[in-house]
C-alpha cells in the first residue's frame, strides 16, 4: 500500500511540474517590442511592481529631445517670426523640435526630457550656427546639465533633434553615449532646413547596437513644423511598425 501511495505521489509531482513549465512561456505583447525577448521589467521575482511601475502590457515611454529653445538664453520678447527656428503657440515660445516633442508627449503620455547642455548657445542665430559648425568639426561632446534619472525603467525612447551640420547636434552624441539603450526601442524624429535625418539613424544604431532603432522616424522641415497637428503625430505613431 505504501509503495502505491509513493508511486501516486511521484506521478502527481511530475504532472504538477510539467504544468508549471507551460505557464512560464509568456508571450511578449508590448506593442513596439515585436523583435524583443525582454521580460516585463516592471515586475520583480515576487511579481510585485517595482518603482518603475506601469500597467500590465504597457510600455514606459521617454521623449528625449534637443532643441534651441531650452538651450539658449533668449532675451524677452524675441521675434519668433523673424527666426526659422522658433514657434509661438498660445503665447508660448517653442523650438521646432521641442514643439514636435510636446505633441508626441500628448499622444503617448510619456515623460518629456530636454537634453540640456551646461553651456547655453548664443541667442544670435548666426553665432549658434558657427558654434554648431565648430562642435561638429571638432567632434566635440558638450557636457550635459540634464540626466535621465532611471533610464532602465523605459522601454521606448523617442529621440528628437534638429539637423545640425548634416547630422545630429553633438549634444545628442553626449546623450546617446551616456546610457545603455540595449533592448529598448528608439524612435527618432527630426526637424531641419531640408536635410532630414542625414546619417542620424545609422549613427544612433552604431552607438547603440543592441537597441531597435526604427527607420520610420518622423521628419519635418522647419517652415512646416508649426503646422504639424496632434492628429498628424497620432497617425504617425499608430502607423509605426509594431
Ligand atoms: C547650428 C545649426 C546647424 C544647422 N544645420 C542644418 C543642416 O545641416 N541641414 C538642415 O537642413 N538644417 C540645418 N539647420 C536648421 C535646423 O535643423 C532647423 O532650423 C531646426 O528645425 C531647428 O530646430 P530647433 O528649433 O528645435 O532647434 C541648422 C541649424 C543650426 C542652428
Amino acid at each position: 500500500m505504501k509503495k502505491i501511495t509513493a508511486a501516486l505521489l511521484c506521478v502527481f509531482v511530475l504532472l504538477a511540474f510539467t504544468g508549471c513549465g507551460k505557464d512560464t512561456q509568456k508571450t511578449d505583447d508590448y506593442s513596439f517590442h515585436s523583435n524583443s525577448t525582454q521580460s516585463n521589467p516592471s515586475q520583480d521575482s515576487t511579481g510585485q511592481n517595482n518603482t518603475n511601475s506601469k500597467q500590465d502590457g504597457e510600455s514606459k515611454i521617454l521623449i528625449a529631445y534637443f532643441s534651441r529653445v531650452g538651450n539658449t538664453d533668449f532675451p524677452d520678447g524675441i521675434d519668433a517670426v523673424a527666426s526659422a527656428s522658433l514657434i509661438v503657440k498660445d503665447s508660448e515660445l517653442y523650438g521646432n523640435t521641442q514643439y514636435i516633442a510636446t505633441l508626441i508627449q500628448r499622444a503617448t503620455g510619456g515623460d518629456l526630457f530636454l537634453i540640456e547642455t551646461e553651456n547655453k548657445y548664443p541667442a544670435d542665430y548666426d553665432a549658434t550656427d558657427k558654434q554648431g559648425a565648430k562642435e561638429s568639426k571638432e567632434n566635440s561632446r558638450p557636457k550635459l546639465a540634464s540626466h535621465v534619472e532611471n533610464m532602465d525603467g523605459y522601454d521606448i525612447v523617442y529621440l528628437g533633434f534638429p539637423n545640425w551640420y548634416y547630422g545630429m547636434p553633438m549634444a545628442v552624441y553626449s546623450f546617446l553615449e551616456e546610457y545603455d539603450l540595449s533592448g529598448k526601442t528608439v524612435i527618432p524624429f527630426v526637424t531641419s532646413g531640408g536635410s532630414g535625418f542625414s546619417n542620424a539613424i545609422s549613427e544612433i544604431q552604431n552607438i547603440q547596437p543592441d537597441a531597435a532603432v526604427l527607420s520610420e522616424g518622423y521628419k519635418v522641415t522647419h517652415s512646416k513644423a508649426s503646422d504639424v497637428t496632434f492628429e498628424d503625430i497620432e497617425e504617425w505613431i499608430n502607423g509605426l511598425n509594431k
